[in-house]
Formats: structure tokens, C-alpha cells, sequence
């Protein structure tokens, strides 16, 4: 693993030593060592829980970090080209992890530099590093990752985070139920993966009542920001919302994820339920950034 630019790039070992190494790192039992070593953020879209997991990664592992958040107050303001703010950045940096809302940008990225990169979101295409972070709470509830039954509900279409999940869940023979508008479905790109690799799939078109063979409901947010019509947006936002009285009769291993930021799509009274599972999944990636970055450096 040179870079983490697609979750297609990852092979089902390759994931499972990533586990492996996230787990004993929240166990202690792994402390990867980034002194001297610094991590550039570059972020053109907003972010919480990525830029302050990946910061909060590398300063556990005695690392440091420079960010960028947007172009304001950067050379590109004055023309400078995406290639040439690479080329300097990795004049002083050891790895790059960068959202953009261009789709592509880290692969191009990782051709123009020869430090890794790291996607940490590309519009609506990819966002492998929450995908192996949601692999990682998906293995320590369940205890396997072989053989479930994941709901993916939302905005499947702009939805990154459901884009590398259902691809990373096809390599550990996952049977899907996708629960969104119709025009907010799955894209096609992705449901023929899936059909060539035999895996399962149904579109429902409701939450309620179809939630009692699930081992997992991962919930997303309507993403506001890839609409070109504020009509449209509103026309899907509240499309699902899932209340702690739909989960009457769900298995009791059911877990209920989502990678946040939530609107409304979760009301807050599921919070308290055994199910809910969002923050700690939240904590769950640090670790798995702290893997990610150690295995990229070629620490660990
Ligand atoms: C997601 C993203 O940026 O794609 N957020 C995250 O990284 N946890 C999901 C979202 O913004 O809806």
C-alpha cells in the first residue's frame, strides 16, 4: 500500500491486516512512533471528524501536522496550480490526506507527489479511510465481518461514505438492503459491481418494518452539497428518519451507524437505545487513522 486513494485498491487482506493493527494499537499493544514525522491536511470541503481524527492520530503517535483549510490565505489565490502546491507541500511534509469536492483529485494527487496520499474524500466518489473506520466498528460489534446484513439508507447516490462501504462489504459476501428515494439510489456503477460479484442487493422503499434482518443500519445524511436545486434537496431531506420505535423487533446485535454529521435522519431518542453506535464509531477512528498512517509510512 503505497497510497489509500479508492477502497477498490484493497484487497480483503489488506483490510484485515489494517484491523489487525488498529486493534492492537486501541489495545496498546502496538505504539507506532511519527516523531519528526509531519502530516500535511489539505481540506477544500468542510470537515469535523476527519481533519480532527487524522490530527488527533498523528499527535497520539508523537507526530505533527500542518493544515490547510480551503485556498483562502494560500498561493492559489494568486494562480498557483493544484500540482504546483503538491509539489511544494511534499518539499516538507511526509504524507498528504486531502478532501476536495473534484472527484479524482487524490489520484491525481498521488501521481504528482512522491509522498503518500491519502483520499480523504473526493465529491461523491470515495471515502475509503471512513469506510475501513466503519469496517473496524463493524468487526468489533458484530466480531466478523463475514456474512451480514447491512442496511444503507439516505442519500446513496452522493453519499461517498456508502459508495466504499458497500464496496469493502462485497469482499466479506455482505447481503445489502438499500433504503433511499429513487432518485437518490445507489448509482449503477456500484450496483453492478455488486451483481458481478454475486453479492445481494434489494431496494426498499421504506425503513419501517423492513429493519429485522439487519445486523447493521447504517444511516446517512442528505448531501446538501452536491444538489444544483435547493427544490431538490428539500424535496429529500426527511425522506427517512429513523425513531426508536421502528427499532421494535430488530436483532439484538443490530448496531445503528452513520458517519456523521447527522441533520435529522436519526432522531435523538434512538441515542439512548442499545443500538446506537455513531459516537463510538467516531473514536473508533483514530485508531484506524493511526493504522492507516503507520502502515502507509511503513511503521508498522
Ligand atoms: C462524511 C463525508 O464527509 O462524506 N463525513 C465524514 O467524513 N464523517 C459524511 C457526510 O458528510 O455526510
Amino acid at each position: 500500500m503505497k497510497n489509500l486513494i479508492s477502497m477498490r485498491d484493497l484487497s480483503k487482506d489488506e483490510i484485515l491486516h489494517l484491523m489487525d493493527i488498529a486493534g492492537e494499537i486501541e489495545k496498546g499493544n502496538i505504539v507506532p512512533d511519527m516523531q519528526r514525522k509531519l502530516a500535511a491536511l489539505l481540506f477544500f470541503e468542510p470537515s469535523t471528524r476527519t481533519m480532527f481524527s487524522f490530527d488527533t492520530a498523528m499527535k497520539r503517535m508523537n507526530g505533527n501536522t500542518v493544515i490547510m483549510s480551503g485556498t483562502k490565505n494560500t498561493s492559489a489565490q494568486k494562480g498557483e496550480s493544484f500540482a504546483d502546491t503538491l509539489l511544494t507541500i511534499a518539499q516538507y511534509a511526509d504524507i498528504i490526506i486531502m478532501r476536495s469536492p473534484i472527484e479524482g483529485s487524490s489520484r491525481y494527487a498521488a501521481e504528482v507527489v512522491d509522498i503518500p496520499v491519502v483520499n480523504a474524500g473526493d465529491g461523491a466518489n470515495q471515502h475509503p479511510t471512513q469506510a475501513l473506520l466503519d469496517l473496524y466498528s463493524i468487526v468489533k460489534t458484530q466480531g466478523t465481518l463475514e456474512n451480514l446484513t447491512i442496511g444503507l439508507a439516505g442519500d446513496l447516490r452522493f453519499g461517498r461514505t456508502v459508495h466504499s462501504l458497500a464496496q469493502a462489504m462485497a469482499l466479506f459476501g455482505a447481503k445489502f438492503k438499500f433504503f433511499s428515494p429513487s432518485f437518490l439510489q445507489m448509482p449503477s456503477y456500484i450496483k453492478d459491481d455488486l451483481a458481478e460479484k454475486n453479492i445481494q442487493f434489494e431496494e426498499c422503499p421504506e425503513l419501517d418494518g423492513n429493519l429485522d434482518d439487519l445486523d447493521i443500519l447504517y444511516v446517512t445524511r442528505v448531501q446538501r452539497e452536491r444538489f444544483a436545486d435547493p427544490e431538490e434537496y428539500e424535496k429529500a431531506r426527511g425522506s427517512y428518519i429513523l425513531r426508536k420505535s421502528m427499532l421494535d423487533g430488530v436483532k439484538d446485535n443490530l448496531r445503528v451507524m452513520h458517519p456523521l454529521p447527522r441533520v435529522d435522519e436519526i432522531h435523538t431518542d434512538v441515542d439512548v437505545t442499545q443500538y446506537a453506535y455513531y459516537f463510538q464509531q467516531a473514536k473508533n477512528g483514530v485508531y484506524t487513522r493511526q493504522a492507516i498512517i503507520s502502515i502507509l509510512m511503513g511503521e508498522v
